[in-house]
């Protein structure tokens, strides 16, 4: 319908891990599903919007008219189709889980085992988040995701800050039900103004609901 509040928005979300490989056949990655990235695609859409989604391995599969799908392996990749896309979009919703380093060494032939120890030396993948915060616009709005373990208001906050989102969705692993995996989760909303509002447990679909309001909300449409 014509009155879908989103229509002619233009939303860049990211979802899933990523895959940062140390030899053809490892990497180091995470437990992130990409449900509740793939959600929130699913709900802008269902609002109305265009959205471009960029996702690192996953087993899901969406697809719809006003889609747009750049299936990624490491932080590298996703960073260069954000930076390349974020210009274009009116939203950004970035809750893939993106690996903070990576292997200095990406080995081409598989490694062998030799040693009793190995050590895998990394360097920082970019930070995608703090990227598209340096190059946006007032006229843009960025929602964060916190995936923590402790300290947890705390850290989101300053997240919120350094990163220049105008709201993060905290997500605790100390948490029942919350976090990687689950189909639920329980997520709390830090706002740049400061609200803050904390939520139940839900479906990841509900959770997705509820964001995508505040960003309606929030972002004059
Ligand atoms: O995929 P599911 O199984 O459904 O699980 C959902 C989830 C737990 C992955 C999701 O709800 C979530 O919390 N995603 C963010 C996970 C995370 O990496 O959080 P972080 O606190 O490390 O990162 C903070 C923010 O910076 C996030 O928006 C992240 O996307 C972004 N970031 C982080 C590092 C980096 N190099 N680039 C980034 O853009």
């Amino acid at each position: 319908a014509s009155d879908r509040p989103l229509k002619g928005k233009q939303c860049l979300v990211t979802a899933g891990p990523t895959y940062e490989a140390i030899d053809p056949v490892r990497f180091i990655g995470n437990h992130s599903s990409g449900k509740m990235g793939y959600a929130i695609a699913e709900e802008l859409l269902r609002q109305g919007a265009s959205v471009t989604l960029v996702s690192g391995p996953t087993a899901l599969e969406i697809h719809h008219p006003n889609l747009e799908v750049y299936k990624v392996t490491s932080a590298q990749d996703m960073n260069d189709i954000c930076s390349r896309t974020f210009p274009e979009s009116d939203i950004a919703v970035l809750s893939a889980a993106v690996a903070d380093y990576t292997p200095k060494i990406k080995s081409e032939e598989k490694i062998k085992k030799e040693g009793d120890t190995m050590m895998i030396e990394c360097v920082k993948t970019p930070d995608i988040a703090a990227n598209l915060g340096e190059i946006k616009i007032p006229s843009q709005f960025i929602v964060g995701f916190a995936l923590e373990t402790e300290n947890e208001s705390q850290n989101a906050q300053s997240k919120l800050e350094r990163k220049k989102f105008d709201m993060i969705v905290l997500n605790s692993l100390k948490d029942k039900g919350a976090g990687f995996g689950f189909d639920t989760n329980k997520v709390t909303f830090i706002h740049k103004d400061g609200s803050i509002q904390e939520n139940p447990l839900k479906t990841k679909t509900q959770v997705a609901v509820d964001i995508v309001e505040q960003i309606i909300n929030k972002s004059n449409g």
